[in-house]
């Protein structure tokens, strides 16, 4: 019989839907009855603090139990019901240019006996899994990102409790938002990608949705606004992506710089809508950030069971020797693709098909645009 050791790691932003993911790939490894159909033995160990644990971990030390944890079936028993990662994150990229550690990454994977790394991220972390598959890792990915915007696969964990919480917290707007006669400006996150305000906005019912794919126009807002008013409504919620931009601007960066993985910390957009409204038309206007809101909570039903398929489809993988892959949904059923397809790449909302750039909504037909 073959033996496995396994290594897991949750890397980049947290999000629901990680810790079903990680319970099924345990569950699956060490199911008895599939290891005897398989020939195969497998043992797992969770790696604290995405690839932190990589860099700090000192194989050759007696105790690495603040890097290296042993996964059990009875330590995951209860995963697939709590939100965040239990192993924790990080966003430490070991091909950081200013600080590479790849090196060091690669001896201890080899110290630690991995036979096989199952890498749950998103774009920065996946890029990251398969440079280390072309570096002669077994590595496989799970997609997770609340940001959606991974080409190859429909979905990433963590996005449809994201959703949740955008709707829930936009109810409790209207109801504070119609008393007062307000606007609400709400700020989703989202990075450079549209999904989470598109989606956001039209599950909430959301009167603008403001999106990074097309720029928008402070007057033409505007406008919207007060055809609104002259409709008879008494408040608008109007949903922004940090990503948005005004037309010849550029996006808001909260702070200046970028993070191991080159990414910007943005924010501010909402507030700067805000101020525009309040400025062109008089109208009452306040803004709301959601921020790590909606990285936040326990796991909707979906991301439980997309946890689960997508945990299972990457030890069939394992099982294969089928490695270097990220498990992917593709027209509705589980498979996967090479890492090397997504690195660097991004899937952005198709504006032509998806979005309606006069009333800065969703579109209203949908048949003549699949
Ligand atoms: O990529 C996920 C994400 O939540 C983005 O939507 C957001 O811009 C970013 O992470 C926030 O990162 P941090 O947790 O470092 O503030």
């Amino acid at each position: 019989m073959k033996r496995y050791r396994i290594g897991i790691l949750t890397s980049g932003g947290d999000c629901a839907g990680l810790n079903p993911a990680m319970k099924w790939v345990v569950k699956t490894a060490l199911d008895e009855r599939l290891e005897e159909e398989r020939d195969i033995r497998c043992e797992v160990v969770g790696i604290r603090d995405g690839f932190r644990g990589l860099v700090m971990v000192e194989p050759d030390a007696q105790d690495t139990v603040g890097h290296i944890v042993p996964l059990s079936e009875e330590t995951v028993r209860t995963w697939d019901r709590y939100g965040g990662t239990f192993l924790g994150t990080s966003r430490l990229s070991p091909y950081d240019p200013q600080h590479d550690t790849s090196e060091l990454v690669l001896n201890n994977i080899r110290k630690l006996g991995l036979d096989v790394l199952v890498v749950l991220g998103g774009d920065g972390s996946l890029a990251i899994a398969s440079r280390l598959a072309k570096d002669g890792v077994n590595v496989i990915g799970i997609p997770k990102t609340i940001d959606k915007d991974l080409p190859q696969t429909e979905y990433t964990l963590g996005f449809d409790t994201a959703l949740n919480v955008v709707t829930e917290e936009v109810d409790r707007l209207r109801t504070t938002a119609g008393s007062h006669k307000r606007i609400f400006v709400v700020e989703t996150m989202g990075r450079t990608a549209g999904w989470l305000a598109l989606e956001g906005g039209e599950s909430c019912g959301a009167y603008i949705i403001l999106i990074p794919e097309h720029d928008f126009s402070v007057e033409r807002i505007n406008e919207l606004v007060l055809d609104g008013r002259r409709g008879g409504a008494r408040y608008e919620i109007i949903l922004a992506a940090e990503g948005a931009k005004p037309e010849g601007g550029t996006e808001f960066v909260k702070k200046e710089g970028q993070d191991s993985f080159g990414h910007k910390a943005l924010g501010g957009i909402a507030e700067f809508v805000a101020e525009q409204i309040r400025e062109g038309t008089g109208l009452e206007t306040r803004s709301v950030v959601l921020s790590h809101l909606q990285r936040g909570g326990a796991p909707s039903a979906y991301d439980r069971r997309m946890g689960r398929h997508f945990g299972i489809a990457a030890v069939d993988l394992m099982a294969k020797g089928d490695y270097g892959k990220l498990v992917c949904l593709r027209n509705g059923r589980i498979t996967a693709c090479p890492l090397a397809q997504i690195e660097g790449k991004v899937k952005l909302v198709n504006v032509a098909t998806q979005y309606d750039t006069e009333r800065y909504n969703g579109r209203r037909t949908i048949l003549n645009h699949a």
